[in-house]
């Protein structure tokens, strides 16, 4: 059997896990939030029209954030179309995504199902067809405590108290081409500025997140961010940074080894936000934002074929497979192992669209991908171990050699508990593995989580949910403070350790 060695010291850390960076993203996109979260006639719905099936799969996830409205969608999004009562709402063509947008749901509502689920909000402002004066105005909607014109009206709305939202993107993608009022960097940057000092002056304990590039292909990446930054470092909090990957090719190997691209990625921004910081000489540490991550690319043939012009059609809704989950694993992992400068992420998005929960008529389900995210949410809070991985490599077309083995530790102090996340990306072989615990006595495991598959192709569906789910394996001791285990071909694994 292949071997491998996980190598972690108590004293040598990565930093504390913010739990922000198990964020979500609902967008007025396909059936995200009609059909999705919402739905008013539905047998599943509550009084407020909540769908309580989704609810409860989000509550189990627990999501922390979940990022609003959009997306390319907020980039033409009259925020005072969505508030105030229902029957006098406009219904709007949404350009991003050419369907009709009838407000039936909006921003308060929005507040309302994120108290229940139990999330804060990371809002996102208009900076495409609109601009600071309107991102002010909706921040005074929000979080002002009234006595002035858009506090009193949010009151009127019947919302008394403000929603006190702390997290505002400026903005999104404005580097794409495909966006409304999509701009040069140095013009972003600029409005970027000056919407972030416009809204510290309304509320000075928001933080702000400008538009990063769109994804690591963009032909303006580097220079993007470093003219970005070179505008607004002084105002801003945070840089984001969204990435989907594809297996168009259907080459698994190269399409696990995406992780590295996604490490590479980071890698290069923080290095960027580090530049402009020394040339600043600034103190002041500019983080990450990874508001944007996942799979993206089964529904992109069937998305040409939608008639334009309906509402909330089926859009965007890739159906994941087992390969998916392993390297939305890997991609968990790679966020946790940035620790130190990733403070926010989000998985997007979360229902229906691009998602890890589906809904239909007849209840909703886990897609493959919620398993990792579930394991990652719920057990990954702590603080990073700067974990070394020595295993075997293999060849792959994009990423050259790369580790058979991802993997990260996070060790909760308080709680007394050690999670080691893995993925073995070999697709013949299991990986015998060790790992050093001579620091933590007294630790014991107490389970070993494996998500596993024969099938890399497996799916999860309406009529067959539970066909990709974890299992339990016994393959991990501990003997003479080393623990012992077994990654299986091609697996998730989270093992969970904890002091006796
Ligand atoms: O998440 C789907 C879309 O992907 C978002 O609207 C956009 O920001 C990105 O290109």
């Amino acid at each position: 059997m292949k071997k491998a060695d996980i190598i972690i010291d108590k004293y040598f850390l990565t930093g504390d896990v913010n739990r922000r960076i198990f964020g979500s993203f609902i967008e007025h996109l396909g059936r995200a939030v009609y059909e999705g979260i919402y739905q008013k006639n539905s047998p599943f719905a509550d009084e407020q029209g909540f769908r309580k099936d989704t609810l409860s799969l989000v509550k189990e996830l627990q999501v922390p954030i979940v990022r609003y409205p959009g997306g390319n969608f907020v980039s033409g999004f009259h925020w005072e179309d969505s508030v105030g009562p229902t029957d006098q709402r406009p219904a709007r063509p949404e350009l991003a995504w050419g369907v009709i947008e009838t407000n039936e749901f909006g921003l308060n509502e929005f507040a309302d199902w994120s108290r229940q689920a139990g999330n804060e909000i990371m809002m996102a402002v208009n900076l495409g067809t609109r601009g600071p004066e309107d991102a002010k105005n909706l921040l005074e909607y929000c979080n002002f405590k009234g006595g002035t014109y858009y506090s009193d009206l949010r009151k009127a709305h019947g919302y008394k108290d403000p929603h006190n939202i702390k997290v505002w993107c400026l903005g999104n993608e404005m580097d794409g081409p495909w966006q409304m009022g999509h701009k040069t960097a140095a013009e972003y940057g600029r409005i970027a500025a000056e919407t972030s000092r416009l809204m510290k002056f309304m509320d000075p304990t928001i933080e702000t997140v400008a538009c990063g590039s769109s994804n690591l292909t963009m032909p303006t990446f580097g220079e993007w961010e470093y003219t970005v930054l070179s505008e607004c470092y002084d105002e801003v909090d945070y840089l984001s940074l969204h990435q989907y990957y594809g297996n168009q090719a259907d080459d698994t190997r190269d399409f696990l080894a995406n992780s590295n691209g996604m490490d590479d990625f980071i890698s290069g921004v923080v290095s960027i936000c580090d530049a402009v910081k020394a040339k600043k000489h600034s103190k002041k540490q500019i983080n990450l934002s990874f508001d944007e991550w996942n799979v993206w690319y089964h529904s992109n043939e069937q998305d040409k074929q939608l008639e334009k012009w309906i509402q909330a059609p089926h859009q965007l809704e890739d159906i994941y497979n087992f390969e998916d989950a392993l390297l939305v694993g890997s991609m968990l992992i790679t966020l946790l192992r940035h620790a130190d400068r990733v403070k926010i992420a989000c998985l997007a998005q979360l229902v229906n669209v691009i998602a890890p929960i589906m809904t239909s008529d007849t209840g909703a389900w886990r897609q493959t991908i919620f398993y990792p995210y579930l394991h990652a949410s719920v057990y990954g809070s702590g603080t990073v171990l700067n974990t070394q991985v020595c295993a075997p490599t293999y060849e792959c077309k994009t990423y050259g050699e790369v580790s058979t083995l991802d993997s990260v530790c996070v060790w909760n102090q308080e709680a007394e508990t050690l999670t080691i996340f893995a993925v073995n990306k070999d697709l013949d072989e299991d990986l015998e593995t060790s790992c050093d615990l001579r620091q933590f006595e007294g630790y014991q495991v107490a389970e070993h989580i494996v998500l596993t598959n024969d099938d890399m192709k497996a799916v999860n569906t309406e009529a067959n949910p539970n066909n990709v789910a974890p299992t339990h394996s016994n393959a991990s001791r501990i003997e003479n403070g080393r623990l012992h285990t077994v990654f299986g071909k091609h697996s998730w694994n989270v093992i969970r350790l904890v002091k006796s």
